[in-house]
């Protein structure tokens, strides 16, 4: 059983993940991590050299690995749910949170990060548009939705931890 964290770009999975694990003392893994080590290059690089629908698959896998391993805490890449079958796995998970964090934050925090293909890429209107659609898609997979913009790491870990069900 996983504490899994989804959200759109910048919405600081990787960074409640990590503060759950040290504040808990518990593993944690990050899909896009597990990705980068796998194929040896950074998952912006990945990314864009493998195209959007190969990646979404790989990140399927690495998605199913982390899940077998009962790694307690589990961050995914923000566009883990436009792909199917990710998406009805995380459906499936009894301890999703969903990070949600509006737009211009998200925005501000990723607009610089070249390891973002998906940011860089695309205008603000299209990431708008992309960010509009997921948002329904995390809604639906997630078993908790945690308005995460304006609170501290620390503060969302405490919350998150005081909500799971499987790790108590
Ligand atoms: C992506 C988000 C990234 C990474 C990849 C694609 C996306 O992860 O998986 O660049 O499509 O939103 P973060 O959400 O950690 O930035």
């Amino acid at each position: 059983m996983s504490i899994i964290l989804i959200g759109f770009m910048g919405a600081g999975k990787t960074t409640i993940a990590k503060t759950l694990a040290t504040q808990y003392q518990l593993p944690m893994v990050d899909t896009d991590q597990l990705l980068s080590h796998q194929y040896q290059q950074p998952t912006g690089e990945l990314f864009t050299a493998i195209g959007e629908a190969k990646f979404r698959e790989v990140e399927f896998q690495a998605l199913k690995i982390a899940l077998q391993a009962n790694t307690p805490i589990i961050a995914t890449g923000g566009g883990i749910i436009e792909y199917q079958k990710s998406w009805q796995l995380l459906a499936k998970q009894n301890d999703v949170f969903w990070l949600d964090v509006d737009f211009a934050t998200c925005w501000q925090r990723i607009a610089n990060d070249s390891n973002r293909p998906v940011a860089q890429q695309n205008s603000p209107a299209i990431l708008l548009a992309r960010y509009q659609n997921r948002k329904r898609r995390y809604q639906s997979a997630a078993n908790y939705k945690i308005t995460a913009a304006n609170q501290s790491p620390l503060a969302l870990a405490s919350q998150i931890w005081a909500l799971q069900t499987t790790l108590r």
